[in-house]
C-alpha cells in the first residue's frame, strides 16, 4: 500500500457505479480468464463450493488492503475510509437480490439470522405453526425442534425421492399458519424449491415465507418480489466468494418494527446532564435513547469490516460477470456429471433439470471414495451418510470433471471405490 495515498482512494479503485450495478452483462464472461483469478483452481479440482469457496485474488487483494491498513495506519477517525466499500456490500447485495438498500441489515450468520428473525415473530407466531422441510439446513431444523419442544407448532415435511412436493407442503399449511421456512437452494442435494409456489401459499394463508438463501446468492438469480420471498438471510462464505461470520439479512420493509421486532439493542444513548454535557438541555429527558431506524434495528454495534470489504469485492465481481452468465457455465458442468455419474453406477439425489449448481449422488463406499479423490486433488463433500456433493462454480471447467470421473471407478465393479 502506499502510505502516502488516502485510503478512500484506494477504495475508489475498486467502486462500481451505480449503472454498472443495474448492468446485468450481456456478453459471456470468458472464464479461462475467470479462473485465473482463483489460485485455488491451480492447486486442485476444487468442486466443494458449497462447503466453502475459495477467494478470488481482487477479494483477497481487498482485504490485504484492509489489514496493511489496520496493521500500519489505523487512526481515529477510522471508518470514513471503509464506510463506502461497507455500503456498497449493502446496496450490491440488495440489487442482486433485487430488494430496496432499506430492506438489507448486516447480519452474521444464516443459522443465527433465521433464529433473530423467529425470536423478533413471537407475537405473530403465538398460537400459529410454522412449515419447514426436511431439506432444509440442519441446524435451522435443530432451531425448530427447540421450538418445538418450548410449544411451537412446528410441521417437517418430509421430501419425497430428493424434491419437495408443493402438495405435500399444502397439506401442512392450514389458517393458522405463520410461516414457512425453507432453503432456496438445499445444501443436501442442490433442490431449488418452488418458492413462488410455496410463497404463493403462505400468502394465501396470511403467512409469510422466509428462504435461507446461503446456497443460492451468487449462484441462482433471486428475485425477492418475484419469487415472493418475505424474509431471507445469508453469510458470505459460500457462493457469495466471502468470508464466514459476515452476511446480510433481508427483511420486507413493511414487516420491519411491526411483524418483525428487533430482539437486541439498537442506536444509541445521550446523557443530557453534568459532567456529559455542559449545558443540558432543559426540554429534553435526562436519558434521550435514539434507537436506530430501518434495517439498522437489526444491527448491533460495527459489522465484521473484513466481510464487508471482502463482499462488496466480490459482489462487484459477481455483478460483473452475471448470475445468468454464472448459471449458464455451471450447469454445463452439473449437466455433464448428471448424465455420466449415474451411467457409472452413482445414482444421483439431485432431480434432472434442477437449476443449481449442486448435485450429489449415492456412492457405496463414502470413505474410501474420498481417500481415492483426495488423492486425485479432488475436492468434494462426502455428507449425510452415503451422499456425495458436487459443486462446481465460475473457476471450474471440464478439466475437473474429467479428473473427478477419471478419479471414480465404475460403482459395483468390484473396485473398492
Ligand atoms: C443451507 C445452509 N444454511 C445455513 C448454513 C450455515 O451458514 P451460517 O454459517 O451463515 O450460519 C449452511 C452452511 O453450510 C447451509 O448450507
Amino acid at each position: 500500500m502506499n502510505h502516502d495515498q488516502p485510503v478512500d482512494r484506494e477504495l475508489n479503485r475498486t467502486a462500481v457505479t451505480a449503472a454498472e450495478i443495474a448492468r446485468e452483462p450481456s456478453t459471456v464472461p470468458d472464464f479461462d480468464a475467470v479462473r485465473r483469478d482463483f489460485p485455488r483452481a491451480r492447486t486442485a479440482a476444487y468442486l466443494d463450493n458449497a462447503s466453502c469457496h475459495p477467494l478470488s485474488v481482487h477479494a483477497a487483494a481487498a482485504l490485504h488492503r484492509y489489514i496493511d491498513w489496520t496493521t500500519h495506519d489505523v487512526a481515529e477517525p477510522w471508518w470514513p475510509g471503509w464506510a463506502a466499500a461497507r455500503d456498497q456490500a449493502k446496496h450490491l447485495f440488495a440489487e442482486l437480490i433485487n430488494a430496496g438498500p432499506e430492506e438489507v441489515a448486516f447480519a452474521r450468520s444464516t443459522v443465527e439470522a433465521e433464529s433473530n428473525l423467529l425470536n423478533g415473530m413471537q407475537e405473530h407466531l403465538a398460537g400459529g405453526n410454522v412449515v419447514t422441510d426436511d431439506l432444509h439446513y440442519t441446524a435451522a431444523l435443530y432451531n425448530y425442534r427447540v421450538r418445538q419442544r418450548d410449544g411451537l407448532d412446528v410441521r417437517i415435511v418430509k421430501h419425497r425421492n430428493w424434491t419437495l412436493d408443493p402438495a405435500d407442503v399444502a397439506a401442512a399449511v392450514d389458517r393458522n399458519t405463520r410461516l414457512i421456512s425453507v432453503a432456496l437452494v438445499s445444501n443436501v442435494n442442490g433442490l431449488l424449491a418452488d418458492v413462488k409456489a410455496l410463497s404463493d401459499l403462505a400468502h394465501a394463508h396470511g403467512a409469510l415465507l422466509y428462504a435461507d438463501i446461503i446456497q443460492a446468492a451468487g449462484a441462482v438469480p433471486i428475485d425477492v418480489r418475484a419469487m415472493g420471498i418475505d424474509l431471507a438471510a445469508c453469510s458470505t462464505f459460500k457462493w457469495l466468494m466471502g468470508v464466514k461470520g459476515f452476511g446480510f439479512l433481508y427483511v420486507r420493509a413493511d414487516l420491519q418494527g411491526t411483524v418483525v421486532k428487533p430482539t437486541q439493542h439498537h442506536g444509541g444513548v445521550h446523557l443530557n446532564y453534568p459532567p456529559w454535557v455542559e449545558e443540558p438541555d432543559p426540554d429534553a429527558p435526562e436519558i434521550v435513547f435514539a434507537p436506530t431506524p430501518g434495517p439498522a434495528c437489526f444491527e448491533v454495534s460495527y459489522p465484521s469490516y473484513e466481510g464487508a470489504i471482502c463482499a462488496q469485492e466480490s459482489l462487484a465481481y459477481i455483478n460483473r460477470l452475471g448470475v445468468a452468465n454464472i448459471r449458464s457455465h455451471a450447469r454445463t458442468l452439473t449437466d455433464r456429471l448428471q448424465e455420466e455419474l449415474p451411467a457409472l453406477g452413482y445414482p444421483s439425489i439431485t432431480p434432472r433439470r434442477n437449476e443449481s449448481p449442486i448435485v450429489a449422488f449415492k456412492v457405496p463406499d463414502p470413505a474410501a471414495t474420498q481417500t481415492r479423490l483426495r488423492a486425485a486433488g479432488v475436492n468434494v463433500a462426502m455428507r449425510h451418510g452415503d451422499k456425495m456433493r458436487i459443486s462446481p462454480s465460475v473457476f471450474n471447467n471440464q478439466e475437473d470433471v474429467e479428473r473427478l470421473l477419471r478419479a471414480l471407478p465404475p460403482a459395483g465393479t468390484g473396485h473398492r471405490c
